[in-house]
């Protein structure tokens, strides 16, 4: 008989999965009903498709999923890229014990970047001594065997790597949505830019095996997933670091060619290793998606070198206008951050310039936020007071652009993929444009995961009302 300690890792975790099964099953029977569990996501993509991997496993052990926090085993997968998302997790935190006081069997855990933190996990060890797990990122494939240890042990049990070089192919996953999917390329980052934690949390670059890739996707289309969201912190330098080197370009060449796969999107791209090559490969796909996520965080060249982003002001421009020139329906979307220490209102200038010469489809727009450890965190800050106008100024103009940009095709028709039941309005659909822009439009539910096409009637600022056409 093998030893688990002998087993590989993903049989290893399908064996915790197995006794952890039993441990559900016995809660079950103590509480006369099926145990519930809820998982939050707080942060990105990235976290977004981590929490598919725990819902997984926790499905697969026997839990039943629902959205409610006031179940038997919630989770928080948390975001520590800004301050606002870890001070949300402690205030939603104090809200969770109020259930957990009437809820004897209610068990927490946290897990994700923020707990990647030693001061985090001090304060959690301090004043929040009602949660019952926290794990970091590292350690998240073997989430069944802590679900063991949880009921196992009594206490809180903790277990956070400080990095690692392993990558857990083949656990369970459960999408969110039966037609598109994220997976992961790469994880980690190696740039370090000087305001950002990531690195620090998610560790060094480790790329996947493009086999690995292509069989998860083959797996995916198989069962019926049309689009896919290809995720990394930087998949512009995918593939470096492997022992048979491959660029990204070389990738998406290849997922082009699966069969029955029909859009393909990627996030994140760092602009200074945006390739020629990548460039001339979307622009002869089909099946590659009209948009691109460009982060420029800072238009002035003297805060993009404070910043450790190794481009200047000018090279951003001129790869804008390459991007613009060579494929023009693509839609262009930005990060900027606001507020970095020693920005002044001329720094802000530039960053308003960039943003009227590169006319971004959509930008999301971030106060800076100073995070512990990181070399940013030791410059002199800009005053809060101040840093409110700058934000206001560069919203107005991100918001200007971006009308402007989404109406241009007004009136055309265009391929929709269909996403959901409106919201708000159950006789509409809602449905993405191949550059990542939403159209509304009446329909059912039969649609929902369906391409159609699209007459693009009405803009209203950042989205569409339209109407089913024939193909
Ligand atoms: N403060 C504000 N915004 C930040 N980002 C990353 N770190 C910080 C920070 N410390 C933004 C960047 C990045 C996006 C994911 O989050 O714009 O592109
Ligand atoms: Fe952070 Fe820069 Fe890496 Fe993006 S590229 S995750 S901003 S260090």
């Amino acid at each position: 008989m093998t030893n688990v300690t002998q087993m590989n890792e993903t049989d290893r975790q399908y064996y915790f999965m197995e006794k952890a099964s039993g441990h559900v099953a016995k809660l079950g029977e103590e509480l006369g009903r099926r145990p519930t569990c809820c998982v939050t996501t707080f942060g990105c993509q990235m976290n977004a498709r981590d929490s598919e991997k725990l819902v997984g496993i926790l499905e697969k052990v026997g839990y039943e999923i629902i959205e409610d926090e006031n179940a038997d085993f919630v989770i928080y997968n948390t975001c520590t890229v800004r301050d606002n998302a870890n001070q949300r997790v402690y205030g939603r935190l104090g809200v969770l014990n109020g259930y957990k006081r009437k809820n004897p069997h209610m068990k927490i855990a946290l897990c994700g970047c923020m707990m990647q933190e030693p001061t985090v996990i001090e304060k959690i060890k301090n004043s929040y001594r009602f949660v019952d797990l926290i794990f970091g990122t590292h350690n998240i494939f073997k989430f069944a065997e802590l679900l063991c240890s949880l009921f196992e042990n009594e206490g809180m049990v903790i277990d956070i790597w400080k990095d690692t070089d392993k990558i857990v192919e083949d656990l369970p996953v459960e999408r969110k949505y039966s037609f598109k999917s994220g997976i992961n390329i790469m994880f980690g980052c190696n740039n370090f830019c000087s305001y950002c934690i990531v690195p620090y949390v998610r560790g060094r670059e480790r790329s996947r095996n493009p086999k690995d890739i292509i069989r998860e996707i083959e797996g995916l289309v198989a069962d019926g997933v049309v689009e896919i969201m290809l995720l990394g912190q930087n998949v512009n330098s995918y593939g470096k670091n492997l022992e048979e080197p491959i660029t990204f370009a070389q990738l998406l060449q290849d997922v082009e060619r699966i069969k029955g796969l029909e859009r393909i999107r990627f996030m994140t791209s760092h602009p200074k290793d945006l390739s020629d090559e990548l460039i001339e490969v979307m622009k002869h796909s089909k099946k590659i998606c009209r948009h691109l996520h460009l982060p420029l965080q800072s238009g002035s060249t003297k805060i993009l070198t404070a910043m450790n982003r190794r481009y200047t002001k000018e090279q951003y421009l001129e790869l804008a206008e390459k991007i613009r020139k060579e494929i023009p329906d693509m839609a262009i979307t930005t990060d900027i951050i606001v507020g970095f220490p020693g920005e002044t209102k001329e720094d802000v200038d530039e960053t308003i310039d960039v943003i009227r010469r590169v006319k971004y489809d959509n930008a999301f727009t971030f106060i800076y936020s100073k995070r512990t450890g990181t070399p940013a965190a030791a410059m002199e800050q800009v005053p809060e007071e101040l840093v409110k106008e700058q934000f206001d100024r560069v919203l107005k103009t991100v918001q200007e652009t971006a009308r402007e940009q989404v109406s241009r095709y007004q009136g055309q028709i265009c391929d929709v993929l269909v996403e959901e039941i409106n919201e708000n309005d159950s006789s509409l659909v809602t449905g993405r444009m191949s550059n990542n822009t939403l159209v509304h439009f009446p329909g059912d539910i039969s649609l929902v995961g369906k391409l159609v096409n699209v007459s693009l009637d009405e803009c209203h600022g950042f989205y569409y009302m339209g109407h089913m056409v024939q193909s």
